[in-house]
């Protein structure tokens, strides 16, 4: 039953705490936000109470108002600014405390933290990535629990971990009713679909991309970090274009294993005589499937690089957390310093804000797993301007820098 003067009165409120967010009058929310959510969201522009004290920091500049006292003074604007961050950090904070959420988008398709690094506001932004850190890391541990309280079969508990976990994914990975229908990018789907490698990409039957060749400066970079010297046992998982393991091979490896699942890509490495290459041992099929046995055969290696495709995060924090740490030599790599870790650093990087959230959330599992995590940053070129996403499905990298991930034992 639709009661009018209740619609009016919820928009009055939905208005009332906008307005008191957006004038940083935490007092005024505090009170609205007794009785009412702290995500309550304009019904024309989308924006949520962490939009409005966000977006309310915009400067003059910024909105293209002029000052018509002329007063230009520009330590007196520096002060007001100050205050004005100060008082939306205050909000902020206040609205967090109340449960709001870090990801809702408004209709310009943005979270509040897109709003805070589109206008520089650095403390701003700071606080919705550490909200959306706080959220996620819950999150999956509250999946942990309800999998530990569970008692049903195996098989059913593994569904339910990444069933849950999947949607904590999702809350991070903004594009999540993409990632809700397209069942292409699930691991057994990609694995059954027919690949088209071209020249500078592979791209899968549903024309999501796999590999692409600007990765090539990330991979490179990768491979110098890991195996520095000749003579190393090198471990890949996820062989795609050759391109790490065609790296790998100049760095003169004492072995090269290479773990691949999909049978087109493994069809090319028998084609391009991969398995004639010195040193290079081939595991053929998935990773999960693989790796168990060779930690039980306790084969040991210096360096390891992971870049899977159509897998969650659970699946990479799976990998590290349980087999990295038994198939990595605390006492190898070069000059005995420790083997190295390394993967492909690509989740949530279609979004800033996502992707710094999501990359201090493998930092903190990383190191829970026992590894220090060394992080280069290496800037990217403007993949649209060069073309790169003509006839791919989903542009999933937009950043302007690639965060690299270099891990070794803790101590
Ligand atoms: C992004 S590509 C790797 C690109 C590679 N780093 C390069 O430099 O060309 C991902 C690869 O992982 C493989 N893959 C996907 N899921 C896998 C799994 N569960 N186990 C092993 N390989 C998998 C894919 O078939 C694909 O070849």
């Amino acid at each position: 039953m639709d009661d009018p003067a209740f619609e009016i009165e919820t928009d009055a409120q939905t208005q009332s705490i906008l307005l008191a967010a957006a004038n940083h009058d935490v007092s005024a929310l505090r009170n609205l936000l007794r009785n009412s959510s702290a995500n309550v969201q304009d019904s024309e522009t989308g924006f949520t109470p962490l939009h409005a004290a966000i977006a309310a920091c915009e400067s003059d500049e910024e909105t293209g108002k002029t000052n018509t006292n002329g007063d230009t003074n520009a330590q007196i604007d520096g002060v007001i600014k100050q205050q004005e961050i100060e008082a939306a950090v205050k909000t902020m904070k206040l609205l967090f405390e109340n449960g709001a959420i870090w990801n809702d988008l408004d209709t310009n398709d943005e979270t509040p933290g897109c709003i805070a690094h589109r206008l520089g506001l650095k403390e701003l932004y700071e606080l919705c990535v550490d909200a959306g850190v706080r959220a996620e890391l819950l999150l999956s541990r509250l999946d942990a629990y309800q999998l530990l309280g569970d008692a049903e079969s195996e098989e059913d508990e593994e569904e339910e971990v990444a069933g849950t976990f999947h949607e904590s994914i999702e809350n991070i990975d903004l594009n999540s009713e993409d990632a809700q229908v397209d069942k292409s990018t699930e691991n057994p789907n990609y694995l059954a679909s027919t690949l088209t490698f071209d020249r500078d990409r592979i791209l899968d039957e549903s024309a999501n991309g796999v590999m692409m060749e600007w990765e090539t400066t990330l991979m490179r970079r990768s491979a110098e970090l890991l195996i520095p010297t000749p003579d190393l046992r090198v471990l890949n998982v996820g062989h795609g274009m050759a391109i790490i393991d065609s790296i790998i091979q100049e760095k003169k490896p004492k072995s090269h294993h290479i773990i691949e699942a999909h049978p087109d890509v493994l069809k090319r490495m028998r084609e391009q005589g991969w398995y004639a290459k010195p040193g290079v041992v081939i595991h053929e099929g998935r990773w999960q499937d693989i790796v168990p046995s060779l930690v039980e055969k306790n084969e040991m290696f210096d360096a390891i690089y992971f870049d899977t495709f159509a897998e969650e995060y659970k699946a990479l924090r799976d990998f590290f957390s349980e087999f990295v740490i038994g198939l990595l030599d605390p006492a190898g790599g070069t000059g005995g310093d420790g083997g190295r870790f390394g993967f492909f650093c690509g989740m949530g990087a279609d979004r800033q804000v996502a992707y710094d959230v999501y990359n201090k959330i493998v930092e903190i599992d990383l190191f829970e797993a026992g590894f220090d995590t060394e992080w280069e940053t290496i800037p990217v070129p403007d993949l649209d301007e060069q073309g790169e996403w003509d006839g791919v499905k989903r542009k999933y990298w937009a950043l302007k820098d690639y965060k690299l991930p270099t891990c070794s034992f803790i101590g």
